[in-house]
């Protein structure tokens, strides 16, 4: 009798951070491999760029999209575009593997029936961060958004409706995923600067998956 049969699984955990926030502790640690592979032909098709803030600032993460919109930030604002504008053509596909699993995280949080158009590549090296915002340019505010966690650990910050709210300080490790919406979807967030390190499987980086109901 082999009492070990589960001793290789992930310890699948739902932890609610706050009402509305879900951490899955490494939901997406069994898909790396095909993560790392579908985000290498994202990238390839549509390059990582620095995005100015509507201020003019230069953001700290480089950032790329897939699927039927993309996130983009430029003089004229924050919004959702259905081209790169770098490649002038549409963003690449969203790879099944990416729609799956956002969408499997979502149910496990309990938002069944997330159908993200919109995947959001952020790649931050050591030192950049991610100042706390809302996310408030999509158009369906009863879509959670699912976030995943690849490479160097970070420290998400998670508050409420106000800038001046109180956060929560929330670490994140390679293969974590958090989901947020109903009374959270318009939280404030954010993620403080990256620590050096060096991660074995993605070195002196960390990648995060934003996935949303964009359109
Ligand atoms: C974001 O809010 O767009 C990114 C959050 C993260 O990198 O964890
Ligand atoms: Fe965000």
């Amino acid at each position: 009798m082999n009492f070990d049969l589960f001793a290789n699984e992930p310890a699948q955990q739902c932890q609610e951070l706050l009402q509305g926030a879900v951490l899955l502790r490494g939901f997406a640690l069994s898909l790396e491999n095909q993560l790392l592979q579908d985000i290498n032909r994202v990238t390839t098709e549509s390059p990582p760029r620095t995005m100015v803030t509507p201020g003019g600032l230069p953001m700290s993460v480089a950032t790329t999209s897939c699927g039927d919109a993309g996130w983009v930030s430029d003089a004229y604002g924050y919004r959702y575009s259905k081209r790169d504008a770098l490649s002038r053509a549409n963003w690449p596909a969203m790879p099944r593997s990416f729609f799956n699993l956002a969408v499997s995280a979502a149910a496990t949080a309990g938002y069944e029936n997330f159908l993200p158009d919109s995947a959001l590549i952020n790649l931050y090296k050591v030192g950049a961060k991610m100042s706390l915002h809302q996310d408030k340019n999509e158009k369906d505010f009863s879509q959670p958004i699912v976030s995943v966690s690849l490479g160097l650990p970070a420290i998400f910050l998670l508050g409420g409706l106000r800038r001046e709210d109180k956060t929560i300080r929330v670490p994140l490790t390679h293969g974590d995923v958090v989901v947020w919406g109903g009374a959270a979807r318009l939280f404030f967030h954010g993620v403080l600067p990256i620590k050096s390190g060096v991660h074995p499987l993605l070195g002196e980086q960390r990648i995060n998956l934003t996935f949303r109901k964009a359109l």
